[in-house]
């Protein structure tokens, strides 16, 4: 019986995907290696972690060919710039020292190394991590893990705050992470991180949030679990709205700082959600069954009329939309983004043609299936000619709908 990563109890329940490639595998036509690992949900009753039953290793999702680079939206840039001004206010003492994981291209700590703070980014993917670099990060291309944690504390000595974003939950080792924490933290030191919400995930039915990179989904009742293990308490929640609905988690070691109101407030929310209910996760699975009938039938539909259909942005969750619900290029043309690594090659599985934005406006389609739906904002500003012209956006979260 497979068992949870962070207290070893076995799984109550499970949702099964199938068999899935690397969701971020956008390879050039031929060069699909195959590669499939079986995607299943796992709920633990114990600590409440919603997590995935198996990963791919972490070597194959993050090294130097990583096709994600963070500084792509300009609504992701403003967000870091906050967050990490949010995190600056609070640093205490003189000469401060701030540790990122998964700092990517230096989208939050560019602010720090701007205000001359001493900061030093843990980035795996040697491509992205370069391109902090000629920025003027500070970045240290590993896995971060207990290890590289002692190493931090004995080179530069303590660390005050620790900050992250959307990587926790691509960490299956999270347990030994946070003992990292532990080794090179301050006294006072903060961790202070945000995730995708599974309270969103669940209330949205977002199930396309679960691909191989993302092996743990946060609430405030598993993230209190798991840190309290290790000595560290929960002292603050503010929800984001960014990535469809994201929580930022702030934490220190137990009996420093009194906890916010907003901890106890998410806990009952949670509680009244049923987050802590393994049903939960049953009826979850049916409604993403529902969704993939619906889509399904609209495309088919679409293709009776003689409508064009394209994809827009080729997100690392549309490889499971596409692979869970077998979509393929007879239904949905192509799919343009703007991320150069990702142009000319096939999405995941070897399934539909990215292709460059320029197509998209060259060549437009009747209908856009919006696979960057986290980004729903910026997009439908930007392509308001696209819907001026009559052009329609379908949309599958959290149901199947088009617009306008
Ligand atoms: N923080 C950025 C990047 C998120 S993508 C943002 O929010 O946009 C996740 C990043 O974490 C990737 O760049 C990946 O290479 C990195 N990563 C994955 N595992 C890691 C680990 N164990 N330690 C540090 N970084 C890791
Ligand atoms: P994300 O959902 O993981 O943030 O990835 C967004 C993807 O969508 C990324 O590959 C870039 C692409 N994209 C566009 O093509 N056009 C846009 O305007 C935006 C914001 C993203
Ligand atoms: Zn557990």
């Amino acid at each position: 019986m497979p068992h949870c990563k962070i207290c070893k109890t076995d799984f109550a329940s499970f949702i099964d995907f199938g068999p899935m490639p690397i969701a971020n595998a956008f390879l050039p036509s031929g060069e699909d290696d195959g590669y499939r690992f079986s995607m299943q949900v796992g709920f633990c009753p114990e600590c409440y972690m919603v997590q995935l039953v198996e990963q791919p290793e972490p070597e194959r999702m993050f090294h130097e060919n990583y096709a994600y680079f963070s500084s792509i939206s300009t609504v992701m840039q403003d967000h870091f710039e906050q967050f990490g001004s949010d995190v600056r206010g609070k640093l205490q003492g003189k000469d401060p020292f701030v540790v990122e994981v998964g700092s990517n291209d230096g989208i939050m700590l560019r602010h720090f190394a701007d205000a001359g703070i001493r900061h030093l980014g843990i980035e795996p993917s040697s491509n992205v991590a370069e391109a902090a670099r000629q920025r003027g990060v500070n970045t240290l291309c590993a896995f971060f893990d207990q290890d590289v944690g002692r190493r931090i504390r004995k080179e530069y000595g303590p660390v005050d705050a620790v900050i992250a974003a959307n990587v926790f939950c691509h960490i299956p080792t999270m347990p030994a992470v946070i003992e990292g924490f532990a080794e090179m933290l301050s006294d006072e030191g903060v961790v202070v991180f945000e995730d995708p919400y599974l309270g969103d995930i669940v209330n949205k039915t977002s199930f396309d949030q679960i691909y191989d990179e993302h092996v743990f989904y946060y609430s405030v009742l598993s993230v209190s679990e798991m840190f309290s293990r290790h000595g560290f308490e929960l002292v603050d929640v503010e929800p984001q709205d960014v990535h469809g609905g994201s929580m930022r988690y702030t934490l220190v070691r137990k009996g420093c700082r009194q906890p916010s109101s907003a901890v106890a407030r998410y806990r009952k929310l949670e509680r009244d959600l049923k987050l802590d209910v393994s049903a939960t996760y049953g009826s979850f699975g049916s409604k993403v069954e529902a969704i993939g009938r619906d889509l399904t039938a609209q495309l088919t539909k679409f293709k009776a009329e003689g409508k064009r259909v394209a994809g827009y942005g080729a997100t690392s969750k549309s490889t499971t939309v596409i692979h869970s619900f077998g979509l393929t290029p007879d239904l949905v043309e192509y799919i343009s983004d703007t991320t150069p690594s990702k142009h000319d090659t096939l999405s995941p599985g070897g399934r539909i043609p990215v292709v460059p934005y320029e197509r998209f406006q060259a060549d437009p389609p009747d209908v856009a299936l919006l696979f960057a739906w986290n980004h729903a904002k910026e997009i439908m500003a930007k392509e308001e000619a696209f819907t001026r012209a009559g052009g329609q956006w379908l949309l599958y979260v959290p149901e199947v709908r088009l617009l306008p």
